[in-house]
Parts: structure tokens; C-alpha cells; sequence
């Protein structure tokens, strides 16, 4: 089956998950966003490569860092960002999600960046799209459900190879709550696709996801063998939102047995690096000490995501 985010010619059109998303294309990514980072440190920090293109974020689930370096990366490449105010919009009175995209596109937007609670939203908008004639709007998945948060998965792979530069001999370990997290089903097709030998999950067994077993993915559920002489280590939050039904006895527990201490840091490589995506919870899935600590590059993955949101938005519209 065609990937419904590349067009005939193998160009990204769309960005909505990063399963089967080509290895070059990928690489391609990265090395424009490393192009990309420079900008930032300008005193003018823009580039006319979006002048006169229409950005409009859509996010229909709350979100800090996503939107706000989205914006910051759209308007350093010169387009103009319209920020729609869900709560305030007709989608809170019962407009479709459909309609509300006919309604944008019919005030020219070039592209849509979209959050929202269910997963496949963003495909849905984009093959209303397609279906529809208008192939030039570029639909870009900002985090759909359980399912996808791609520009969050390439962030994470940026950072990974900036600190470690090689993939090929990496042990990654992705920690906690798996089975809610988009983060997580990028992150590991991202890796997977970029050649880490070593992917592996950790938590607790109601957390953990069976389809890792056939995405060859180790899982562990004791913390002392998951994170032995791992290279990285990626934490993930507690997703409260998502649980249907207790699948924990409580987050102190939760803490007790699978909370990132000094003490289990020190089971990995001396020279591990420490991973969030963010919201994080101090005392819950990670220690102050260690949030705050030499080895966490957890503000260093916000920053780039602005380069990495930089590069996926230039590539689509064209550059
Ligand atoms: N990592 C992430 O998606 O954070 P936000 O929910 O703040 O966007």
C-alpha cells in the first residue's frame, strides 16, 4: 500500500506518523534541521523561506511546547501563524471537523498543524484533502490519540544523534507508561527505521503494549535489567487522561518502582543521557536530581524541536 504521506514522486506531502516513513527521507529531515539551528542564534532570526504561506495551528488538546514552538518555527521561516482558539471557535458548537477545515482552506491556509484527542484525526483532514483536489495543503500530525506525534519522535532522534552520533550501536530505553504514549510509537519507529540495534521498553505489564513484542521490541518489567549499560534512556509521563480504569495501585507506587533516582541512573553508561518529552512530573516518573541533573538534555530537546518543526514545515512547502 502507498504511504499516504508521500506523493508520486516519494516527497513528503503530509507528516502524520513516522511508521514507514523512508530512511531518507528521515535523514533528510534531520540534516535540514541541523541546517536550521544557526537561525536561532541570528540576531535576526528569520528566513524568507514561507513569506507570504498561511501556518494555521489547530490544536484541539492542550499542549505548551508543541504549539508554541510550531509558532516560533513558522514564523522564523516568514509565514504568517493563525492560531485558532478551539474553545472559541464553532468546533464547540458542533461544527464538524470537516467543515471547520473547508472554512480555513476557504481563507487559504497552506497548511494545517493539528492535535486532537482522537487518534487519526490528521489523517482524516489530509485525505479529505487529497479526495478533494487540494494537494498543495500540507497536514502535519502535532499528536493524534495514542497514535502518532511525529515531530516529536524526529526532536528526539535529533537529540539522540547530537549527543551519541552514531545509531548503530545505541541501547535506547523508553520507560513507563507505553501503552498510552504516542511518544513512545514514534520514537521506536524512528529509531527502528534509523538502525538502533538495541530499542527496549520498561514498566510496569498493564503498561506495556503487546504490538512491541511484533515491532521486536525487548520489554522488561524491573527496572535494575531494563536500564543496565543503556546509552539513553527516554521517561515517559503517567497519561492519567488516557487510562480507562485503574492500571496502577498510585503514582507514589508507580514512583517507588519505576521513578528515575540517581541511584537507577547509575545503572546505565556513565555517559547516558536522560530524555522527556514533557509535561513532566517531578516525584512521579522522574526525581528532581535527575530532571535537573549533568546527564538530562530535557531543554535541549525543546529547543530542537523548533529547528526539527523548521525543517518539516520548509520541506513541505517545497525548500
Ligand atoms: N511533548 C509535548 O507534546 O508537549 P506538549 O503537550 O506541551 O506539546
Amino acid at each position: 500500500m502507498p504511504n499516504p504521506q508521500l506523493n508520486q514522486h516519494g516527497e513528503l506531502q503530509h507528516l502524520l506518523a513516522l511508521r514507514g516513513l523512508p530512511r531518507d527521507v528521515l535523514v533528510h529531515i534531520l540534516d535540514t534541521a541541523a541546517s536550521f539551528l544557526s537561525v536561532s542564534d541570528r540576531e535576526v532570526k528569520k528566513v524568507p523561506i514561507m513569506r507570504g504561506k498561511s501556518v494555521f495551528n489547530l490544536f484541539f488538546e492542550s499542549s505548551t511546547r508543541t504549539r508554541t514552538t510550531f509558532e516560533i518555527a513558522a514564523k522564523r521561516l516568514s509565514a504568517d501563524v493563525i492560531n485558532l482558539n478551539i474553545a472559541a471557535s464553532s468546533a464547540s458548537k458542533g461544527e464538524s471537523l470537516l467543515d471547520t477545515i473547508d472554512n480555513l482552506t476557504a481563507m487559504h491556509a497552506d497548511m494545517f498543524v493539528v492535535r486532537h484527542a482522537e487518534s487519526g484525526a490528521p489523517f482524516l483532514i489530509s485525505q479529505h484533502l487529497n479526495t478533494t483536489g487540494r494537494h498543495h495543503i500540507h497536514v502535519i500530525n502535532a499528536g493524534d490519540g495514542r497514535h502518532a506525534h511525529p515531530t516529536q519522535g524526529l526532536l528526539d532522534v535529533f537529540t539522540i544523534r547530537h549527543h551519541k552520533g552514531d545509531f548503530s550501536r545505541l541501547q535506547v530505553a523508553i520507560v513507563g507508561d507505553i501503552l498510552h504514549s504516542r511518544v513512545a510509537r514514534s520514537d521506536i519507529h524512528a529509531l527502528k527505521t534509523l538502525g538502533v540495534p538495541d530499542v527496549r521498553v520498561v514498566g510496569p505489564r498493564t503498561l506495556l503494549s503487546p504490538e512491541m513484542l511484533q515491532m521486536g521490541i525487548r520489554t522488561f518489567n524491573d527496572m535494575r535489567e531494563g536500564l543496565r549499560d543503556v546509552d539513553v534512556i527516554i521517561m515517559l509521563r503517567l497519561q492519567n487522561e488516557r487510562m480507562n480504569g485503574s492500571l496502577l495501585p498510585s503514582a507514589q507506587e508507580f514512583f517507588r518502582n519505576y521513578g528515575l533516582t540517581p541511584e537507577r541512573l547509575s545503572l546505565a553508561r556513565p555517559d547516558a543521557i536522560v530524555m522527556h518529552p514533557g509535561p513532566m512530573n517531578r516525584g512521579v516518573e522522574i526525581d528532581s536530581a535527575v530532571a535537573d541533573g549533568s546527564q538530562a538534555v530535557i531543554l535541549s530537546q525543546v529547543t530542537y524541536g523548533i529547528a526539527i518543526r523548521m525543517a518539516v514545515m520548509s520541506i513541505l512547502a517545497g525548500n
